[in-house]
């Protein structure tokens, strides 16, 4: 354990402390406190924050999270920055609602239930927690697997299930070549009985009950996991906000939960689902084309009131965040999760 230090967080107001050896995120996360995160790598910028006093250092980021001259302005990335003093810190992003509903971390074993073949490169992927043990989750957060044999080393997947399960969580992995997760998935390394750690949850990807805006959710491949699980969940609290789903894929064979989908705007009152598809070659089919962003772009008009929803490759978040706010939405209004990938 290093020197502790407390940490003042503007302009809510709250105080905590913070181990010289732990990122002020993780020193959130033990108390408590859901700040602002994506990949918790330095890669994505959305714990951005301004270093109102003190004095941090960093662990390695990229600078296209925190460009060099941001970094000399004040600013800094929570999940990268260690106190080295007392610290007062200007929260950039934040969200009340959220800041306080943070649920206490958990390390968890689990047993491998089910792997199944969604598409040629998304599988299904069901865990079972150990007899007696659950996680209690909001419905669109991800959890941390650690890689079989490098327990410091993991990989974050988003539950596409609500905690409705109790003892189980269900995610969409994409297969990536010489992944040194889901190359594991795809070569039968992981295998159904086999362990895995998982701690969690984590994430901001999540409904805020309070609002009362139609809902827009954009995504494309697994990316489908945390909107499917926040979809389940409305059908659970019998939320009656009128929603669309915006998917992306290349071509008709790599949709899948088609059946659910159309389920889901059956038991919603007022919830479409729009899937599109980008390879030139889709003769036959009768639905939208185009890139998911140009298919938004078509088919709405004034987005200035709304709630969206976008999580998928990091370039397919960017371009529909541009969109967004061409539209008219304001930025508080737009909740990402960006799949970032080591080789971002
Ligand atoms: C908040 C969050 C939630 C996420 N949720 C999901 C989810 O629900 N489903 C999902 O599928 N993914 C999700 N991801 C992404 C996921 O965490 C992994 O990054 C992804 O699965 C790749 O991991 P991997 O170990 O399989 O591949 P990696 O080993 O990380 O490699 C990924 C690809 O990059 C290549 N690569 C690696 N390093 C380099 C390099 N230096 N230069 C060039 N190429 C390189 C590899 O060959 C491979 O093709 C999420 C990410 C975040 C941040
Ligand atoms: S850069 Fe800090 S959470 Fe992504």
């Amino acid at each position: 354990m290093g020197e502790k230090h407390t940490v003042r967080l503007e302009p809510v107001g709250i105080e905590m402390e913070v181990d010289e050896d732990e990122t002020i995120l993780d020193a959130a996360f033990r108390q408590g406190l859901m700040l602002m995160h994506g990949c918790k790598e330095g890669q994505c910028a959305a714990c951005k924050s301004f270093l109102l006093d003190g004095e941090v250092d960093l662990d390695r980021y990229s600078t296209f999270a925190l460009p060099d001259y941001e970094e000399q302005e004040g600013y800094t990335l929570l999940c990268r920055a260690h106190a080295l003093t007392d610290l007062e810190i200007e929260l950039i992003n934040f969200d009340e609602e959220v800041l306080r509903s943070g649920v206490p971390l958990q390390v968890l074993s689990a047993r491998v239930e089910a792997i199944e073949e969604l598409t040629s490169d998304i599988r299904r992927l069901v865990l079972k927690l150990a007899p007696g043990e659950s996680m209690a989750f909001h419905a669109g957060q991800y959890v941390d697997i650690s890689i079989p044999g490098h327990p410091q080393e993991h990989r974050s997947f988003s539950m596409a299930n609500t905690c409705a399960a109790g003892d189980e969580l269900e995610f969409m992995i994409k297969l990536y070549p010489g992944g040194r997760f889901s190359g594991l998935l795809s070569d039968g390394s992981i295998s159904v009985g086999d362990e895995l750690q998982v701690t969690g949850p984590y994430g901001v990807f999540t409904l805020r009950d309070s609002s009362p805006r139609r809902l827009v959710f954009i995504g494309g491949g697994a990316g489908m996991a945390p909107v499917l699980s926040l979809l389940r969940s409305m059908v659970e609290k019998n939320c009656e906000r009128p929603a669309v789903y915006y998917y992306g894929a290349r071509g008709e064979e790599d949709l899948f939960h088609l059946g659910e989908l159309q389920e889901l705007a059956a038991k919603l009152p007022d919830f479409r689902f729009v899937p599109a598809l980008s390879n030139a070659d889709t003769n036959g089919w009768g639905g939208e084309k185009g890139l998911i962003t140009d298919v938004v772009d078509r088919l709405e008009g004034d987005l200035a009131d709304v709630d969206a929803y976008l999580c998928g490759p990091p370039p397919m978040v960017d371009a529909a965040i541009a969109l967004l706010m061409r539209r008219g939405t304001a930025e508080s209004h737009i909740y990402f999760d960006k799949f970032t990938t080591s080789a971002d």
